[in-house]
């Protein structure tokens, strides 16, 4: 197991002896008791990592600062809901799906953001009956519905406005969120920004508490995140000169970059927040305006690292490339319909045999999955043991963030269960799926 690279795996992974343990558990002992293929939740890590992120936002701010939002695009499912309850930080939902797995567990309304660049009406109604504490309001047809809405139930409802910060974020187009040419938000070059404080102040029953700007994912340099804090500082101050009074909230959104193969290297609160910190208090002095309460919405940073996904090889073959190499294909039990990011954005991977150790050389390998299309690829090329055969298993970490969350039936593939692990022990927190279930929706 030379391969075994700490840097990608959750903590509590390791190498004992031939195989890979996580949380004091073997690989083979979860494929056999919860099948294939499974995703491993490393429960302490989350935790560890869910309250690095709120300590870093409290040491970093002190009293100004706001709530660690919790994207639960990344992975959301009740469990999850709970403990971010236990860690006393709060939720970011974009859709009543979502906001549906934060009300089966009770989940503090108030922590509660509501997100969405085309929300339904009664996605709407839920969220401000249900006393969601933020809705981040994205078009001016949005400002009118929930204005209307808030009134008819009889609340103020509080809210943000998304803003485009015009920032070109260097990451995957497609993940990419604050430049111009995009659906969300409102575009503070184009004064399409002030234009929504003004109507959003037209209304008594909206309460516009802040802005929020969210650059776009996996971004590893801090320049991004200040430009857009320095782009809202500015129009905080131009609000505070047309209004005569300062907003008191920004939320300056989520992207905090992690490593899926070796040599990439996860962001570290502490150093991610300091920084923001020094550009937020420095641009605040400049404008004159007192620190607003900051906010976050980190998802994959939380979630992301914490999980490894197990799958089972079923077949192996070797191909002759044109240039007269060969290319080994090993194939597993899961694939596209389980990690979607690879065909999405040209995402990379890494994988270790996680059931033994080989003293085979290395060769060539591209893992794939077992769905009827070519871009079913997992990982286009890593070296493997050339006896990495039917019955093996490879572990794939980092897969927490967007894997299950947007995992899907292509081909009638049930979606495979989540299983937490901690301290040597294992419960299934989203049950496999069943061809039942599949079949269940079927007229
Ligand atoms: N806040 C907002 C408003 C967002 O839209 C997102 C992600 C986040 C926070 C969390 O971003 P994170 O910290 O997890 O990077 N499915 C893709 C990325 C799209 C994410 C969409 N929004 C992926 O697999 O990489």
């Amino acid at each position: 197991m030379s391969t075994f690279n700490h840097e990608v795996f959750s903590h509590s992974s390791k190498i004992v002896g031939d195989e890979l343990v996580i949380a004091g558990i073997r690989a083979q002992q979860l494929v056999k008791e919860f099948g294939s293929p499974l995703f491993v939740l490393d429960q302490a890590d989350f935790f560890e990592r869910a309250g690095a992120w709120r300590d870093a936002l409290a040491d970093a701010f002190g009293e100004r600062a706001g709530t660690v939002y919790y994207a639960g695009k990344s992975f959301l499912c009740k469990e999850v809901a709970r403990w971010l309850d236990q860690v006393g930080i709060g939720l970011d939902v974009c859709s009543g799906g979502e906001l549906a797995v934060a009300l089966a567990t009770g989940f503090p309304m108030d922590r509660i953001e509501l997100h969405g660049n085309n929300k339904s009406e009664a996605e709407i109604s839920t969220g401000v009956e249900a006393g969601v504490g933020t809705i981040v309001l994205d078009s001016f047809i949005e400002i009118e519905r929930v204005a209307a809405i808030a009134s008819e139930l009889g609340k103020n409802q509080r809210v943000y406005l998304r803003l485009t910060a015009g920032v070109e974020a260097h990451t995957h187009e497609f993940i990419s969120t604050a430049h111009e040419d995009v659906k969300f938000g409102f575009s503070i070059a184009s004064g399409a920004a002030e234009k929504a404080i003004a109507q959003v102040s037209s209304h008594a029953s909206l309460n516009l508490v802040g802005f929020h700007s969210h650059i776009g994912s996996q971004i590893f340099h801090s320049d991004g995140f200040s430009v857009a804090a320095r782009k809202l500082i500015a129009l905080l101050a131009t609000y505070r000169d047309m209004y005569g009074r300062e907003l008191p909230e920004l939320d300056l959104g989520g992207g905090y970059g992690i490593a899926y193969v070796p040599g990439e290297k996860t962001l570290v609160p502490a150093q991610v927040m300091r920084e923001l910190a020094e550009v937020v208090v420095a641009e605040c002095a400049k404008h004159n305006l007192l620190v607003p309460k900051i906010s976050i919405e980190p998802g994959r940073a939380i979630v992301g690292p914490t999980t490894t996904t197990l799958y089972t090889v079923g077949t192996t073959k070797d191909v002759t490339l044109e240039n007269g190499q060969t290319r080994r294909y090993v194939s597993v039990d899961g694939g596209m319909s389980d990690n979607l990011r690879p065909a999405l954005y040209d995402a990379e991977y890494f994988a270790i045999l996680a059931n033994r150790t080989s003293t085979q050389p290395e060769v060539d390998t591209r893992v794939v999955g077992k769905h009827c299309e070519s871009g079913d690829i997992i990982i286009r090329a890593i070296s493997l043991a050339t006896d990495c055969g039917p019955g093996d298993l490879l572990a794939i970490p980092a897969t927490g963030a967007y894997h299950r969350s947007m995992a899907n039936n292509y081909n009638h593939v049930p979606r495979p269960a989540v299983v937490a692990v901690i301290d040597g022990t294992a419960r299934v927190i989203v049950r496999r799926e069943t061809h039942e279930d599949l079949l269940a929706l079927d007229i």
